[in-house]
Formats: structure tokens, C-alpha cells, sequence
């Protein structure tokens, strides 16, 4: 799949088969992510591959989510916010915005190797601490089902060009 099929055809994925995900698939993505830029090649960031069925579902308690734990894989991005870069002028910490890069990685990655995930960021940080056991400096920032879908979801609504970008 080139670049342009995996961007227009990825979607946030919310039913999933049981199928297990291929190893090599698995790592394709993982690599994808390891290789993602950070602010100053800081790297901030840990993830945990969750396959234990006992623990995907207690990352997940509240029913908004149930369906993210009946994928076969959950991964969860842990920005490390002490190892980021902070700009110096305005002390912002950019473990973040390197996260978010991180598991955009992950993502398209996913797509191109025909499996959904689905971006999760409505969570209380606290379940999934005590779920995964979490050090404290490992903040979880997003989590993502990763497998493959009941079906392709119809694609969502955008903004238009013209009313994000302004040239000068
Ligand atoms: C930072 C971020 C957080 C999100 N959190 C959730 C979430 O907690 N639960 C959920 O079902 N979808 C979540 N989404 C998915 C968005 O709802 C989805 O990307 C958006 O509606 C556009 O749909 P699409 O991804 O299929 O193009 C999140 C997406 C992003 C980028």
C-alpha cells in the first residue's frame, strides 16, 4: 500500500475480529513507531503491547470502550515526560507532541498492514496505571486496539483546505 492508499483509507476502528495479529505484522508496526523523529531525538517514550485478555479488559472498564478490548493486541504509548526536550525560552515540555508522532506511526503502520486501531485518549490515566503497573514516569498519553476489522467504517468528515491552511 503506498502512502497516499494508506492515508486515505485509514479509519478509527471500533469493532474488531478475534483473528490474532501476525508476529511480523506486529513488528512492522512496532519498528514504524521505533522509528519515529522526536524533538531533539529525545525518544520519551515506552509502549506496552497488552495481549493478555485479563488485562485488555481492565485497561478498558467503562463500556464507552469495551469493544477496544476485544481486539487481540492493545498497545499503550507512555510518553516519558522527564527525558523530552523543554525549550528553553518558554520551559514547554514537548513529550506530547512527540507521543502523538510516536503513535501516529503506529497507526498509519497498522493501516498499511490492513489492520485498524483506533486512536484512545478517553481514559482515566489511573485504571491504566494499576492495570499495566505503571513506573510514575511512565505517563500514558493514547492507546490504540490494534486488529483486524468487522468492517471498514465509512470514512468522517473534514474541514476544507481552503479553510485550514492560509497562504502568504
Ligand atoms: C488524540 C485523539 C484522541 C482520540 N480519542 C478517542 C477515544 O477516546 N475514543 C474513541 O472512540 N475515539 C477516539 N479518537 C478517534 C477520533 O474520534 C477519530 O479520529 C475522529 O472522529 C475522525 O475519525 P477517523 O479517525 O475515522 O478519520 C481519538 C482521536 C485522536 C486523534
Amino acid at each position: 500500500m503506498d502512502f497516499a492508499d494508506v492515508v486515505q483509507t485509514r479509519r478509527s476502528v471500533r469493532a474488531y475480529r478475534t483473528d490474532p495479529v501476525p508476529d511480523a505484522a506486529l513488528g512492522r508496526v512496532l519498528e514504524a513507531a521505533r522509528l519515529a523523529p522526536s524533538a531533539c531525538n529525545k525518544q520519551p517514550w515506552h509502549l506496552y503491547v497488552v495481549r493478555v485478555e485479563a488485562t485488555r479488559l481492565a485497561l478498558f472498564p467503562h463500556e464507552r470502550h469495551t469493544w477496544a478490548a476485544e481486539a487481540p493486541v492493545v498497545l499503550v504509548a507512555c510518553s516519558l515526560p522527564d527525558d523530552a526536550w523543554v525549550r528553553a525560552w518558554d520551559a514547554k515540555n514537548h513529550a506530547d507532541v512527540d507521543l502523538a508522532i510516536f503513535t501516529e506511526h503506529l497507526v498509519l503502520a497498522a493501516t498499511a498492514e490492513g489492520l485498524g486501531s483506533c486512536w484512545i485518549c478517553a481514559f482515566d490515566p489511573a485504571v491504566v496505571r494499576a492495570a499495566l503497573q505503571l513506573p510514575a514516569a511512565h505517563v500514558p498519553v493514547a492507546m490504540t486496539p490494534l486488529g483486524y476489522p468487522v468492517a471498514t467504517p465509512d470514512p468522517r468528515p473534514r474541514k476544507a483546505l481552503e479553510e485550514i491552511v492560509t497562504w502568504r
